[in-house]
């Protein structure tokens, strides 16, 4: 390690800056934040630091640094560009044996900041030893979104219960097991749910039930995947993933999204292909009912929406009348995930006023649609599970008035790496799908808005960090090839 990894307490602390542009406000606000006593000094102060200097919140010598002025401090840290100035703080500091942090100079300081993940009392910090900042900073960005928001709350009811449980609990190995059932119950998920109250109940019970089996209520978690793009996964998706003993999964999440899982999670695939009928609907209930009856924690991971064409409604309602607890954490719907890396907005102020949803997938399911008002102009129609019943759905709409020449595109395994973009009119829709050879999954946008397609990969804007979206973007500037 060339670094020492340390969180310092600088509340009420002196600290000394040196430096009184914009750089040294960003400084300012960060060691302000955590309670330094502080000092600026230079000739010059950009107005956020004259501000702060009007509020009473800093002290600043108007003047430039002189070497004494590090005596008393516990912490330089020196934002200014000028390079005799930074030699004469850093051999002052050393001198005074204060640790000196030299903006953006690795070599010249003598300690440095990391990228930092701030949820409350709970603070991760990254650190590249100061040989890729950028890189601390994408890995920072993907710790973000691994850390369920409400830990920093989690950690702050262990901090209020932390002497009380010493006293109830004296036995430091039955109490570090109490900890590792708190961390683990559904304690977590009652302060997310804004229920703080609950919370400390909870935490009464599990007290009371000593190292017996405790708190072994389950829990469920109804979790959109999105249509494929592991990036289109939400975070508290994200953070039911991680939290699951079980994932139940569809057919159509791909691996790169239950490799979010736990390590150590059972994965088990209930999915239905079409035309197929390996897990019916009612065994898929009484598997999730029965896993978290047993107290498991379960994931019930779906594609797309999991309450859009998912059948999510009736793991639902399985679930309540079971009396189990649930959440459900939505998903990015096929519809908009496919429009979106198709390049076609589903809606338009010109040409699409509304968007209906809706699914062909069964003979019955066809025979039951209002063709009327689907046929009707200046709407986008966005098809599910509709590839068997091409011919119909185009035969129908034609039939009710919607032009042969409307616009549609079929985009099949969209947001993923083998998506298709196939475009025509409806009159050509069966043509299509038989010469291109479309397979289920397959979403069909019909209406003016399937024109559309985007035109050139959006804009990187300079200290954008990549991120996942970007396969949309890269793949966006694919397909235009
Ligand atoms: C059983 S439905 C599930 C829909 C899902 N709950 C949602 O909100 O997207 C499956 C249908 O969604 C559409 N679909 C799902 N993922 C897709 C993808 N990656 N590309 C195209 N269509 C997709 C297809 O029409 C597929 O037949």
């Amino acid at each position: 390690m060339d670094f020492f990894p340390a969180f310092l307490d600088l509340r009420g602390r002196p600290c000394l800056l040196v430096g009184a542009g914009e750089v040294a406000h960003r400084k300012a606000r960060l060691l302000l934040a955590a309670g330094a006593e502080l000092t600026v000094v230079g000739p010059r102060a950009c107005p956020h630091i004259e501000s702060l200097a009007a509020a009473g919140h800093i002290r600043h010598l108007i003047r430039r640094f002189v070497p004494a002025d590090v005596a008393g401090n516990w912490l330089v840290v020196c934002a200014t560009g000028d390079t005799a100035v930074r030699s004469s703080v850093q051999a002052a500091a050393a001198k005074a044996r204060v640790f000196c942090n030299c903006v953006d100079d690795v070599a010249a300081s003598s300690y440095i900041t990391p990228a930092v993940v701030d949820r409350g009392a709970i603070v991760v910090a990254v650190s590249s030893g100061g040989s890729a900042p950028v890189l601390a900073r994408r890995i920072r960005a993907r710790i973000e979104a691994l850390l369920p928001s409400g830990v920093g709350q989690l950690a702050a009811l262990a901090g209020r219960w932390r002497r009380r449980i010493a006293e109830r609990i004296p036995d430091a190995a039955a109490r570090r097991r109490f900890w590792e059932r708190l961390f683990d119950s559904r304690i977590a998920d009652e302060l997310q749910a804004g229920r703080p109250d609950e919370a400390d109940r909870r935490v009464e019970e599990l007290i009371d039930c000593g190292d017996g089996p405790g708190e072994e209520r389950g829990m469920a978690w109804l979790v959109g995947a999105g249509p494929g793009d592991p990036g289109l996964v939400t975070l508290d998706g994200l953070a039911a993933l991680q939290a699951a003993d079980v994932i139940l999964h569809d057919r159509l999440v791909p691996p790169e999204i239950l490799a979010l899982a736990r390590r150590d999670a059972e994965c088990v695939a209930v999915g239905k292909a079409p035309g197929e009928n390996v897990n019916s609907q009612e065994s898929i209930n009484s598997l999730l009912t029965r896993l978290v009856g047993e107290g498991k924690r379960v994931c019930r991971l779906k594609g797309g929406d999991p309450l859009i064409f998912g059948r999510g409604g009736e793991e639902v309602e399985a679930l309540a009348a079971a009396g189990l607890p649930f959440r459900v954490v939505p998903g990015v719907t096929a519809a908009a995930g496919c429009a979106a890396y198709a390049g076609i907005p589903l809606t338009h102020r010109d040409v699409a006023q509304s968007v209906v949803l809706l699914t062909a997938h069964g003979k019955d399911s066809v025979d039951r649609l209002d063709w009327a008002s689907l046929a009707r102009e200046r709407q986008t129609l966005a098809v599910y599970m509709g590839v068997r019943r091409f011919p119909e759905l185009m035969r129908q709409l034609i039939a009710h008035g919607r032009g042969a020449d409307t616009p549609l595109a079929i985009v099949e395994n969209g947001t993923t790496p083998r998506q298709r973009v196939v475009r025509g009119s409806l009159g050509q829709l069966a043509l299509l799908a038989e010469a291109h050879r479309i397979e289920s999954p397959a979403m069909l946008i019909i209406g003016e808005v399937a024109r559309f397609e985007a035109t050139r990969p959006a804009a990187r804007q300079p200290g954008y960090e990549p991120y996942a979206g970007d396969y949309a973007i890269d793949r966006l500037a694919t397909n235009q090839r």
